[in-house]
């Protein structure tokens, strides 16, 4: 099993080159179930993930061709037999469910293992099924599998009860399919959904409202291939922006969409950190100690729940009294009983950190619990004195694509050894 060896206390300085965003693919991938035409990914992001969602399309009958040009094709053609995502991939990736709706929409049945409980909370899939439900599908849950069935999805009126980015994402594939009209409020605006919204804009959807709360979906009767370029991933370049300002060092990331990082960006700003940015790229350069800020995680446009860790890392370094507060997942505070081993002073209170600030880490063997928080101790590492060891490094392999080499590239010391 890898693990990353960090000797920290070096100033990352540089550029840094962002990779394809995993949580747009992997959508726009399941969105090629629902024609029978290719659709071409350019610049096709390489996460673990991605990997997986390739396995499992490929057991739904998609081929996938990697061209000599760097990009990857999927078509569905050989798709109507054995539609099933089996649980041994669903408990490895829980977006596996996203197959779901488009299944329903093109060949009137799907079979997707429930996903159960992951590492950061319960994260059910209810929304998604009753959104389905409300599209006419008739919805069982057997054996530990839901069972959807519907001769043809029609258009229909779904309010989700809360905000969720892979229900507003199977649903809206759904609906793409789905005979008439169908309104979709309480949407999740994040870009990962707009951008499969122009995907499926591309593949001939009949979108209205992307990027906003509420998405009108005239159903069409069919669908045909596109050829797309998912956006930059705005994790892995928050991360890096982050892993940048906690070493009081100068990084400058491309491609990156500055808008899809405006949270945190201002937060930055506020604490001192010098922000510049580009049409295409984010410099964050940290010379002095920064002062501690407040991040409260919202759906988009808040502060992500995905960058909370790497956030809370920084906040170990800054000037005074900072918290971090999740309202998007109920236990993904796994970090902080590592953070705390390198000497971090954090307190926890349901569902609310407080971080006292500055406080010299130093080195210790810690163990990643999930995708970010392992992001959030190879941050901590980097500004930690002495060598760090995270170890199940492939929770950060789902979401970062050779991290190490980019952290290498910027100065940092950091080797992927087998643990
Ligand atoms: C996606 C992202 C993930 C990110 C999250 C929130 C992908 C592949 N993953 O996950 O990185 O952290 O958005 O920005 O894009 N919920 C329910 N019932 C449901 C669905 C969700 O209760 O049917 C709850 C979840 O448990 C969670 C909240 O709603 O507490 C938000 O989840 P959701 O937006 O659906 O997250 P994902 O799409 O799973």
């Amino acid at each position: 099993m890898d693990a990353f060896r960090i000797e920290g206390g070096v100033p990352l300085r540089g550029g840094a080159a962002v990779e394809t965003s995993k949580n747009a693919q992997l959508p726009c991938m399941a969105a090629a179930l629902l024609t029978g035409e290719p659709v071409v990914f350019e610049a096709p992001s390489g996460h673990a993930d991605i990997a997986t969602m390739r396995k499992l399309l490929g057991g739904l009958g998609v081929a996938a061709v990697d061209g000599a040009d760097g990009t990857l094709s999927l078509q569905a053609t050989r798709t109507g037999g054995h539609l099933e995502a089996p649980y041994d991939l669903v408990r490895k990736m829980r977006a596996s469910i996203l197959v779901l709706g488009p299944l329903l929409a093109r060949f009137g049945r799907g079979r997707v293992s429930l996903p159960g409980g992951c590492a950061i909370g319960a994260r059910p899939v209810d929304l998604h099924l009753r959104a389905l439900a409300a599209l006419g599908a008739d919805i069982r849950v057997e054996h530990g599998y839901v069972e959807a069935t519907a001769p043809r999805l029609r258009g229909g009126e779904v309010v989700f009860d809360r905000v969720t980015v892979g229900g507003t994402e199977n649903l809206l594939m759904a609906a793409a399919l789905a005979e008439g009209q169908t309104m979709l409020r309480n949407a999740a605006r994040e870009p990962e959904v707009a951008d499969l919204a122009r995907l499926l804009t591309a593949m001939g959807a009949r979108i209205e409202g992307i990027g906003t709360d509420t998405l009108k979906v005239e159903g069409v009767r069919e669908l045909g291939g596109a050829r797309f370029r998912c956006i930059p991933d705005r994790i892995v370049a928050g991360t890096l922006l982050l892993a940048g300002a906690i070493t009081g060092g100068d990084v400058t990331c491309r491609p990156a969409v500055p808008e899809h990082l405006d949270a945190l960006l201002v937060k930055l700003r506020q604490m001192g950190a010098v922000v510049e940015a580009g049409p295409d790229w984010i410099r964050v350069a940290a010379a002095g100690r920064l002062r501690a800020m407040d991040a409260l995680t919202l759906p988009y446009p808040g502060f992500p729940t995905d960058l909370q860790a790497q956030f809370m890392a920084l906040l170990t370094q800054t000037e005074g009294t900072g918290t971090v507060q999740e309202t998007i997942f109920e236990n993904r505070f796994m970090h902080v009983p590592e953070l705390l081993r390198m000497g971090a002073d954090i307190r926890i209170e349901g569902r609310l950190a407080v971080v006292q600030g500055p406080r010299p880490l130093t080195g210790a063997p810690v163990m990643a619990s999930d995708l970010r928080a392992s992001a959030c101790l190879v941050l901590a590492g980097l500004c930690a004195e002495g060598t760090t060891t995270v170890r199940r490094i492939y929770h950060l392999d789902r979401g970062y694509e050779r991290l190490e080499e980019r952290l290498s590239s910027l100065g940092g010391r950091v080797a992927r050894v087998d643990a």
